[in-house]
């Protein structure tokens, strides 16, 4: 075998057998493959697609280069395809072990214009998400939950599948999501994954016809490594909540969590709960303080520090001269707005300021009046600042006649 013909056997169109793809991950991973062959690869496989025993054979190979997960128990994990003001898991998490679930979720950094929960967590003074996976089983085993970043122990290869992606445009593919998602939530050993997969402007998925394709296709394969999938389809378009950036996002999530939080934050978190056990239960989780007490517990357990939350930065009150209905408030535009104010990264290296980012006052379908504020920008550098207010600029635009409020939740797969 060489990586040149199975390199032209997928630019052809032709199907990849078990042996070639291994052939090529297993090489690629001990850098006998180049980057620039596999970047080719990538490129072939993005045009002419993978079939699903594919994936799955590319999954297999990806994880036969680390180490998989073994827990006594049953564990559930839960992740999202990405998206802006997306804070679910710090709440989703603690709620399920607030309700007797054990809970292990290994989280990644933003990524583009989509926030990251590690990079979320990493604003908590103190938040540690680089412990070990021997404390990771210990601290999920004694409190119920637990999130830290992805290591390199488990599935190594698939970063740099990852990076090569990132800079080649070959990350909207269905059949390459589906085995970037899928090989490291397998790797993670959780028996069950809940999805919610992410649909609009701010999301890798533009439509509802993709974002359900992804879906099945997590469903079925991850179905076929014996793991229950349960999954949500959920909007997109606007930002998640009200605020986006890190220390602000955590803010919104602990109140969610004492039962103060936006109402699409509560109904989307509950829902989610809800593929596994009963919504009830759940509301009554976040209205009690169970929830909040679990994430306090997991804080404390990984080092982090709740007691002074205050983002350190000046507040710039939006506003426009013009009123009417919101009618579009883009989320991949806000995504930027804030990653431009120094929430998120342009190069691996970049440090990240957690203070940053944006609070909406309105959301789609609300009315402003002539200069009412729509939203507030936590920012720290003042030419910032003035990148940040151009793209807001483009991301909201409003109608004179009313516009109805969006649907949060399209499908759930329970
Ligand atoms: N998130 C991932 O982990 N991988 C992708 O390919 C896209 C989103």
């Amino acid at each position: 075998m060489n990586p040149i013909d199975i390199i032209i056997k997928k630019r052809d169109g032709n199907v990849l057998s078990k042996e070639e793809i291994e052939f090529f991950i297993d090489r690629f991973y001990k850098k006998e493959i180049r980057d620039y062959q596999m970047s080719a690869w990538l490129m072939a496989s993005f045009i002419r697609g993978l079939s699903k025993e594919e994936v799955k054979h590319f999954i297999s190979a990806i994880l036969r280069t680390g180490k998989i997960l073994e827990w006594d128990f049953q564990v559930i994990d839960k992740h999202s395809t990405g998206g802006v003001g997306d804070k679910l898991s710090l709440i989703v998490v603690p709620l399920l072990a607030s309700l007797g679930f054990k809970v292990a979720k290994l989280s990644g950094r933003g990524l583009g214009h989509t926030g990251g929960t590690i990079d979320k967590l990493e604003a908590i003074p103190g938040f540690k998400t680089n412990i070990s996976l021997k404390k990771f089983k210990k601290i999920v085993e004694r409190i119920g939950c637990s999130i830290i970043s992805q290591t390199e122990e488990l599935v190594p290869v698939e970063k740099d599948i990852y990076s090569l992606r990132d800079v080649t445009g070959t990350v909207d593919s269905i059949p390459l999501i589906a085995s970037s998602i899928l090989s490291k939530k397998i790797a993670g050993g959780a028996k069950t994954i809940i999805f919610d997969v992410k649909v609009g402007s701010g999301a890798f998925m533009k439509d509802i016809k993709d974002a359900k394709e992804l879906t099945s296709w997590l469903i079925e394969i991850g179905n076929s490594f014996g793991k229950e999938v349960k999954a949500v389809i959920s909007d997109m378009e606007q930002p998640l909540g009200f605020a986006v950036g890190n220390l602000l996002e955590v803010i919104e999530a602990i109140e969610t969590l004492k039962g103060k939080g936006p109402r699409d934050l509560e109904e989307l978190a509950i829902e989610v709960v809800g593929t596994l056990t009963s919504k009830d239960l759940a509301g009554e989780s976040l209205k009690n303080g169970d929830a909040f007490k679990k994430f306090t517990e997991m804080v404390d357990a990984q080092g982090g520090n709740i007691t002074e939350l205050t983002p350190l930065a000046s507040v710039y009150k939006f506003s426009i001269q013009e009123s009417g209905y919101i009618e579009r408030l883009d989320a991949y535009l806000i995504g930027e707005a804030v990653r431009v104010l120094g929430a998120g990264r342009y190069k691996k290296e970049d440090t990240i300021d957690p203070n940053v980012g944006i609070v909406l006052k309105k959301k789609i379908g609300d009315f402003v009046e002539t200069g009412e504020i729509i939203l507030e920008i936590y920012y720290n550098s003042e030419n910032k600042l003035k990148d940040s207010i151009e793209l807001i600029k483009k991301a909201i635009s409003l109608n004179k006649n009313e516009v109805k409020r969006r649907p949060l939740i399209y499908s759930v797969y329970s």
